[in-house]
C-alpha cells in the first residue's frame, strides 16, 4: 500500500511539474509569431527563420540568452522610462516562459510540425499595407558595391524634379539589396548645388565642403532595418518645396563579392494642404554646453545639451537620438517652465546597429519656456571593443563613422 501510494504522489507530482513546464506549441510558438517572426522568416531581415520548431530549438540557449537580455526583439529605449507607439519588446513572463521552456528541454507538445502560421502571415516585410499606393517613387541610381570586405559609407543626390510643393504624409525607404543595406538617412537640399555629392564615399575630401551647405532638412527620414514608413498623424505632413533634391546617405555591411544597389523612396501625399506641418528639430554640436566635443584617446566623457527656453509650445511627435559608435548611453528630458520633467529617452546601452525614430503614444506638448536637456556617455578606450580605432586616438564631431556626433532629432509640431 505504502509503495503504490508513493507511486501515485510520485505521479501526481511529474504530472504537475509537466504542466508548468512550457511547451513549443503552446507558449512559444505564439510568443515568437508576434515578436520574432516579422523579422526572423525565410529571406526577413533576421540572420537565421524562427519559424519551425527544429529553427528554434537549434538555437534555444541562443535564443534565451538574447531575449533575457534585452537584445531581442532590437528595441534599445528603456520602456519604463517612456512609452512609444512603435514600441518592441517581450513582457518579464513572457522572458521567463522562454527560460523555462529551454530549461525544461525545449519540449515541442501536439500539433507543432507546421511550425509558424502560413507564409502569408509571416511577411512583416511587406512594408506598405496593399491599400496605400505611393504618390511619388524616386530611385537611386544603381550603385556598384565594392566586395571589397569593408564599410561603404556613400552619399547620393536623387532629383525631384518638383514642379510644385508637395505635402507629404508618409515617408518610406525601401532598401534595393536588403543583404547589405545597413542604415539610410535621408535629406533635402534646395540651393541646387548638392548634385557633385553623386555617389561620393564618405572619405571624399570634398564632403566637407558640402558638408557646409545649409540644408532645407537635415533629416527627413532614417531608415535602419526594422523602420517602416512613418505616416504622421492626421492633419500633420512634411512640406517640400519644388525644385528640392534629396540626399541620400548610405552605410553598406562589407561584403566579399561585389553587389549591387538601387534603393527607393516613396512619398505618399495629403490628400490637401495640411493644417500643421511637421518640421524637424534637430540638436547637434551647437547645443552641447560643454564644449569642445573632443573624445581624447582614452577616456570616457560626458556631453551635456541644452536647448531652450522654447520661444512656442511644440508637440513632439518622435525622438531619434543618434551617437556613433563610440556612444555607450544617452538619456532625455523636456523641463517645463513649471519645472515638470517630461521623460523624451533613456537608452543604457547604445547599439550602433538599432537607432530607430521612437514615436511617443501621442504628441508630447512641450509648453512656451520648456528647455529640452540630454546627457550622453562615451567610451573611447581601448578597452571598448566597439572603438573603431586600435590604438584609441582622439576623435572630434563630424558626419565619418570614425567621428563621433551627439544628436537628437525631433519631428513635431506646432
Ligand atoms: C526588427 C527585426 C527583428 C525582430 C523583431 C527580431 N529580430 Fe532577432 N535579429 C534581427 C537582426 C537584423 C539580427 C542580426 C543583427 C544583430 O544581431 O543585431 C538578429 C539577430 C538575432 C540573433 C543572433 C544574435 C547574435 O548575437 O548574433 C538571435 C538569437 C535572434 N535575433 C533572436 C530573435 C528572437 C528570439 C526574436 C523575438 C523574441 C527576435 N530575434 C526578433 C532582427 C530582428
Amino acid at each position: 500500500m505504502k509503495v503504490v501510494f508513493g507511486t501515485f504522489l510520485l505521479v501526481v507530482c511529474w504530472a504537475s511539474l509537466r504542466a508548468q513546464t512550457p511547451t513549443y506549441v503552446a507558449d512559444i510558438r505564439p510568443i515568437l509569431t508576434q515578436h520574432c517572426a516579422p523579422c526572423h522568416h525565410p529571406g526577413g531581415i533576421g540572420p537565421f527563420s524562427l519559424l519551425t520548431y527544429e529553427d528554434v530549438a537549434k538555437r534555444g540557449k541562443f535564443v534565451a540568452k538574447v531575449t533575457q537580455r534585452r537584445y531581442m526583439p532590437p528595441f534599445p529605449a528603456d520602456r519604463q522610462f517612456q512609452h512609444y507607439s512603435n514600441e518592441r519588446g517581450l513582457s518579464e513572463r513572457e522572458i521567463s516562459t522562454i527560460q523555462a521552456w529551454v530549461q525544461g528541454g525545449m519540449i515541442r507538445g501536439v500539433g507543432g510540425e507546421q511550425g509558424i502560421g502560413s507564409r502569408k502571415q509571416n511577411t512583416g516585410e511587406s512594408q506598405v499595407p496593399d491599400a496605400l499606393k505611393p504618390e511619388l517613387v524616386l530611385r537611386m541610381k544603381p550603385y556598384a558595391i565594392k566586395g571589397d570586405g569593408r564599410e561603404d559609407f556613400r552619399y547620393f543626390h536623387v532629383p525631384m524634379n518638383l514642379k510644385h510643393d508637395i505635402w507629404v504624409e508618409g515617408i518610406e525607404f525601401v532598401p534595393g539589396n536588403r543583404k547589405l543595406l545597413h542604415h539610410s538617412r535621408l535629406m533635402v537640399d534646395s540651393t541646387g548645388t548638392m548634385a557633385g555629392i553623386d555617389g561620393i564615399s564618405e572619405d571624399d575630401p570634398s564632403l566637407r565642403n558640402f558638408q557646409q551647405t545649409p540644408l532645407a532638412d537635415e533629416f527627413l527620414y532614417g531608415w535602419v532595418p526594422g523602420n517602416d514608413r512613418v505616416t504622421f498623424p492626421a492633419g500633420a505632413a512634411k512640406l517640400i518645396r519644388a525644385g528640392s533634391d534629396l540626399i541620400l546617405n548610405v552605410h553598406y555591411s562589407p561584403s566579399a563579392k561585389a553587389d549591387q544597389d538601387q534603393s527607393e523612396v516613396r512619398f505618399y501625399f495629403a490628400k490637401k494642404p495640411a493644417e500643421r506641418i511637421v518640421q524637424t528639430l534637430t540638436l547637434t554640436e551647437n547645443n552641447i554646453t560643454n564644449q569642445p566635443f573632443k573624445l581624447p584617446a582614452n577616456t570616457t566623457p560626458t556631453f551635456f545639451m541644452n536647448y531652450g527656453p522654447l520661444p512656442d509650445t511644440i508637440q513632439l511627435l518622435s525622438v531619434l537620438p543618434h551617437m556613433h559608435r563610440l556612444g555607450r548611453s544617452v538619456r532625455a528630458f523636456a523641463i517645463t517652465p513649471d519645472g515638470d520633467a517630461l521623460n523624451l529617452i533613456k537608452i543604457d546601452d547604445w547599439d550602433y546597429n538599432w537607432q530607430l525614430t521612437y514615436f511617443f503614444q501621442k504628441p508630447l506638448i512641450l509648453p512656451k519656456g520648456s528647455t529640452i536637456i540630454a546627457e550622453a556617455h562615451y567610451n573611447n578606450s581601448d578597452q571598448n571593443p566597439l572603438n573603431p580605432n586600435h590604438p584609441a586616438k582622439t576623435i572630434g564631431y563630424g558626419w565619418n563613422s570614425t567621428d563621433e556626433m551627439m544628436n537628437l532629432v525631433f519631428y513635431y509640431i506646432k
